[in-house]
């Protein structure tokens, strides 16, 4: 089946077409970060201001680019939550006059099961039941995946997600937003043992807590102070206290579990330091890693689109009143 997706629930406006057999015919992504930087993060309204001058020419291009009209388009997945609930609106809004337009069938799909299962894109060769870490700027949840639609969360933050620590850190320090590409590129010239910062390990738990190394990494610019020369030091520190403390949860929980196979997915997912230390520390262990290429990683609408593609070929269709949802249902 020939899916069209839509992607609208934070500041990326993203169009896809996933081909019959998952394969990506196009995956636009248009970014709104040059409109929300000046505030230092995302701003609801211009998001859904936005999102609704972008989605039909961001459409147009996914399909131009897969070189398909609209009269192929067998099916189309939509973001319904979570995230900015007038952003969302959007996306589902137009999705719906779409399918209803075309007399074709359309389904919401929740944005952290995109994310979950888009390492299934790229690698065939992953199996069930896999360990899968989402890592972004709203969540961080270690799943069991037994099958499509069959998790269970295993661990999840109690305060802030990775990401949302990366740009909160990147922000106290003046390097703009979104901060973790920033650190993560300064991060590659520092030494990430120069300072100490704290891991919230929290006892034998999968959950995780990240608000206390922000809080330490403010502190120790008080105290210290930051200056050019250290601030690579400071990105490779921080960087590698959140690291740390991923990569062994991650890696505790698929052998609590007895599963050999971990997925990495979400916007932190791209993080180069996070990426070689998962491989490292699960070739070790005797254990298969696979994660998205990062401009899969980030929001897109392919990995909507894929999950789409599995609900609608198994004969799923949603109703026109489906609505969206701002918080977290998993
Ligand atoms: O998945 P995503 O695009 O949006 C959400 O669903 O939240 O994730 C965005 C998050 C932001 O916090 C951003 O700073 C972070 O992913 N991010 C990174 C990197 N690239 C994006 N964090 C660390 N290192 C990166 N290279
Ligand atoms: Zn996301």
């Amino acid at each position: 089946m020939i899916v069209l997706g839509i992607e609208s629930s934070c500041d990326e406006t993203a169009a896809a077409i996933l081909d019959s057999g998952g394969v990506i015919r196009s995956n636009i992504i248009a970014s709104q970060i040059a409109d929300h930087e000046i505030y230092g993060g995302v701003v609801p309204e211009i998001a859904s201001r936005k999102h609704l001058t972008n989605i039909v020419p961001v459409v147009d291009r996914a399909l131009e680019t897969a070189g398909v009209g609209l009269e192929g388009i067998e099916g189309i997945a939509v973001t319904q939550g979570p995230g900015l609930i007038g952003a969302l609106f959007v996306g589902l809004s137009y999705a719906k006059a779409l399918a209803a337009h075309r007399g074709i069938p359309f389904v919401g799909v929740d944005h952290l099961e995109g994310h979950l299962m888009s390492p299934l894109l790229e690698d065939r060769e992953i199996r069930y039941p896999f360990v899968g870490l989402v890592v972004s700027g709203g969540h961080t949840s270690i799943y069991l995946v037994r099958g499509f639609g069959d998790y269970e969360v295993l661990g999840r933050t109690l305060d802030d997600a990775a990401g949302e620590a990366f740009d909160k850190v990147a922000k106290h320090l003046g390097l703009g937003y979104p901060g973790g590409v920033v650190i993560d590129r300064l991060a590659q010239r520092g030494d990430p043992t120069a300072i100490p910062f704290p891991r919230a390990w929290m006892g034998k738990t999968l959950d995780f807590s990240f608000s206390g190394i922000k809080t330490a990494v403010r502190t120790h610019v008080e105290r210290q102070g930051v200056t050019e020369e250290t601030l690579p030091d400071l990105c490779a520190s921080f960087q590698e206290a959140i690291v740390d403390v991923l990569v062994t949860k991650t890696l505790r929980a698929a052998q609590r579990e007895g599963v050999g196979q971990i997925t990495l997915a979400g916007g932190v997912a791209a993080n180069s330091r996070l990426r070689r230390r998962l491989e490292e520390a699960a070739s070790q262990a005797g254990m298969r890693v696979s994660f998205p290429s990062p401009i899969l990683c980030t929001d897109n609408a392919a990995m909507i689109a894929h999950v789409g593609q599995y609900r609608l070929e198994g004969g799923r269709h949603d109703p026109l009143s489906l609505p969206a949802y701002s918080r977290d249902r998993r």
